[in-house]
């Protein structure tokens, strides 16, 4: 395979001469080439006080058409595939796009990073595992996702990387999806501004980041095939949402567009997406890159604003792209356009100017102190009967630990996103780097850090919970039982179920039935049902909690941190009162993954997945709609103190809103203070919306009056016969509390029309 075509020989071939007869090429410990500045005689776009577009011409004006081909598409599988080549310069990710020497152009090395760098191990590289994104989402902390993606940034420039792939931002429509951990929530703002300051984040390490899958790239099951339906109106106030806030707040360099169709075409190819509304009407200045083998068309795609085919076999943006350039069927304009978008946003996110530092080293444990913070603040108290939580040392003497490997470590999610264990996976060790579909635990046991925060003299057993019946014996001989349950999730897989797997929910109910005082502590990728949760004290979800997992769950059993953590997606009851009862594609004959193994076989096939069906009632707002009792609600979390809202006041035009809170409670805690607004009925959206919320610190006992303003955009409706958002005029209903369940302050206010 030709995986390093770029350059016309004799062009590069003279340029080599010339840049090695001036000694100036060097390279860096990860083998990217560098150049020596000061030996370069100085470029025009070089020049650090003009603005990124105006470089980004001066130098596309010195490039032959096979440079600017040779931007725009990977170099191939690489690493991602035994056996395929590996370019020079490649650093180990997942992409792959040789830089022009000549022009002081670097690589673009791209690498996973959506909850960590993937595939370090490779290289005896370390990477961080944060807690999973939609953990991170629960924090409703708009500075732990800028943290969030500051560790990301930081990592990649230490392993040498210059662009991560990552940013998931699609809308958890169901719940069942196995990309789900990697998602922030079902609500368009959170997940819009979560995501954003994470991509902000990455990027203020002079680290290109990434926004994906555009669009409704929302069920695993048939992701290569399916035709994702939605009306505009409600695509406009959903999906597209949560994407147009994350790109606004952080003007990412790149925008990766998802395997699936969308209402009928293609979303690497699908011109109302790309041209219409992403660089059209939000203005995007940066490169869309397609996800990995998501290009289905050369002349198709390039018109329809496809800017970077990856991983770029040699399929369609490479001679392809040349060809059709020639002979005019796409412009040289439009060819120019895609090499401007990615130049500028090289020198816009200071990729050029300064790129990674050779031989710098990632800090594990700045990273793990980083993760543990952030999970701190992620992880949510479901319940808590009697006030079990925290466990008081003076009445708990024995403690009986079950299941959820809690012993070795913590689970991770699967698919592109895995991250390394150091030292290998906590329950199978071995060398190199993870396995596609194996289940990783992360060397953070919960057991250890409860062993060190128990009572002195307390006695801490373990059980595996491979057998309930055991399992039962241990917890019947302690104070309490904590029980460890787990949902192992993966891309290219959705869950069939809601259930825990492998007869968990059996584990629980016999732990249940031996001891009164039985704790629950769920590591899953997204919401459960919990058919036992009558009959346990407390629950405690910690996501994917990333590798300062283990001690963050016990600073919360044992009160060293006082929950804060707020539900980012409703958890059902059971499937029967989702939109979606059943995964449509998932078949039992073709498993989870039937319908993607079976594009392989026929690229063209596809079948349709109706959203129409909930449209704009995702989640939260299905079950209002409905009039459905979910097990928890979205926005809802516990904690160790109270809070009590009083006195709501809403500014005339509803630009922002003001309430006093109160800690009604003994002791310190942070409260997620949510509001919501119900639109005048003639606006047909018979649910209340999440409009803004603020995390606010309050001592015991002391108050605060807490502003949150509303961005009018909230207040708004996507008029599909004005092509524009426009605001109803009418009765809005605006409410304030610490759920979407649960909002004791109500005003409403007559608005006019905007
Ligand atoms: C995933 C992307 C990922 C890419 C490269 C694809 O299978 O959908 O999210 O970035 O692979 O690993």
């Amino acid at each position: 395979m030709n995986y390093y075509r770029p350059v016309h020989p004799r062009v590069l071939g003279i340029a080599c001469l010339f840049l090695c007869a001036c000694g100036v090429i060097a390279a860096n410990a990860q083998g990217i080439a560098k150049l020596d500045k000061s030996a370069v005689p100085s470029r025009s776009w070089m020049d650090q006080s003009l603005d990124p577009d105006t470089r980004a011409d001066r130098m596309i004006h010195e490039m032959t058409l096979d440079e600017k081909i040779q931007l725009v598409h990977g170099s191939g599988w690489g690493v991602l595939r035994a056996g395929d080549p590996v370019a020079p310069g490649h650093n180990g990710g997942a992409g792959f796009v040789p830089g022009i020497v000549r022009l002081h152009l670097p690589d673009i090395n791209l690498a996973d990073s959506a909850v960590g760098v993937r595939m370090a191990a490779l290289d005896s590289r370390y990477a961080t595992l944060l807690p999973s994104v939609i953990g991170m989402a629960a924090s409703w902390d708009p500075d732990a996702a800028f943290l969030y993606g500051s560790v990301i940034g930081r990592e990649l420039r230490a392993e040498g990387y210059n662009m991560s792939i990552g940013g998931g931002v699609n809308l958890i429509r169901e719940p069942r999806n196995g990309r789900n951990f990697e998602y922030a929530s079902e609500d368009p703002i959170l997940s819009g501004v979560m995501v954003g300051q994470l991509a902000r984040g990455v990027q203020a390490n002079h680290v290109m980041g990434d926004i994906k899958h555009y669009a409704v790239n929302d069920q695993e099951t048939g992701r290569n095939t399916l035709n994702a339906l939605l009306d505009e109106r409600a695509l406009r106030e959903t999906d597209l949402l949560a994407f147009q806030i994350a790109i606004e707040l952080s003007h990412p360099a790149g925008v990766m567009c998802s395997y699936n169709h969308v209402n009928g075409a293609y979303a690497c190819e699908n011109d109302f997406l790309l041209n219409q509304i992403l660089k059209h009407e939000w203005g995007f200045k940066g490169f869309v890159l397609s996800d990995w083998s998501g290009t289905h068309s050369t002349v198709k795609s390039a018109l329809a604003g496809l800017d970077m085919e990856q991983p770029g076999d040699d399929k369609f943006f490479s001679d392809p792209l040349k060809q059709a350039v020639l002979n005019g069927e796409v412009p040289m304009s439009r060819l120019d356009d895609m090499v401007h978008r990615i130049v500028r946003s090289m020198f816009a996110t200071g990729v050029v100017d300064q790129p990674p530092m050779p031989r710098s080293v990632v800090d594990p444990f700045r990273g793990r102190d980083d993760a543990r913070k952030i999970e701190e603040e992620s992880i949510v108290l479901l319940q808590n009967s009697g006030d079990i939580l925290p466990l008081s040392s003076s009445k708990i003497q024995s403690i009986a630990i079950i299941g959820g490997h809690a012993d070795a470590g913590v689970l991770s999610g699967g698919g592109s996103t895995q991250v390394d264990a150091p030292g290998g996976n906590a329950i199978d060790p071995r060398p190199g780097t993870s396995t596609w579909g194996k289940p990783v635990y992360f060397p953070s046991s919960p057991l250890r850090y409860i062993r060190e925060q128990a009572a002195t003299g307390a006695r801490i057993d373990y059980d595996a919970g491979n057998d309930p019946a055991q399992a039962a014996k241990v917890a019947g001989a302690a104070d309490a039982a904590i029980v460890f349950v787990t949902q192992w999730m993966s891309e290219g897989q959705d869950a069939a179920t809601l259930s825990l797997p492998n007869q968990q929910d059996a584990l629980v109910e016999a732990v249940a039935a031996a001891n009164p005082n039985t704790i629950v502590v769920l590591e899953t990728g997204g919401p459960v049902s919990m058919p036992w949760a009558a009959h346990v004290k407390a629950i405690v979800e910690s996501w994917f909690p990333g590798i300062g997992g283990g001690e963050a769950i016990a600073n919360v059993l044992f009160g060293r941190v006082n929950p804060s953590g707020k539900l980012p997606v409703t958890f059902a009851a059971t499937e029967r009162d989702l939109p979606h009862p059943h995964i449509t594609g998932q078949t039992e004959s073709t498993g989870n993954n039937g319908a993607d193994a079976a594009a392989a076989r026929d690229q063209l096939r596809n079948f349709p997945v109706d959203y129409n069906v909930e449209g704009m009632a995702v989640g939260y707002r299905w079950f209002q709609e409905k009039n459905l009792t979910p097990l928890f609600p979205f926005g809802f979390g516990l904690s160790y103190t109270r809070f009590a809202y009083s006195n709501l006041k809403v500014d005339g035009d509803a630009k922002s809103v003001s309430f006093e809170l109160r800690n009604t409670g003994a002791q310190a805690g942070d409260e997620i203070a949510e509001v919501y607004v119900t639109l005048p009925a003639p606006a047909g959206e018979p649910f209340r919306k999440l409009a803004g919320w603020k995390r606010v610190h309050l001592a015991a006992g002391a108050s605060q009056r807490v502003e949150v303003s509303l961005d009018s955009l909230y207040l708004s409706i996507y008029s599909t016969s004005k092509s524009a958002w426009t605001r109803p005029g009418g009765d809005f209903l605006i409410e304030v509390g610490g759920s979407s369940a649960q909002l004791p302050q109500r005003q409403s206010l007559r608005l006019s029309a905007r």
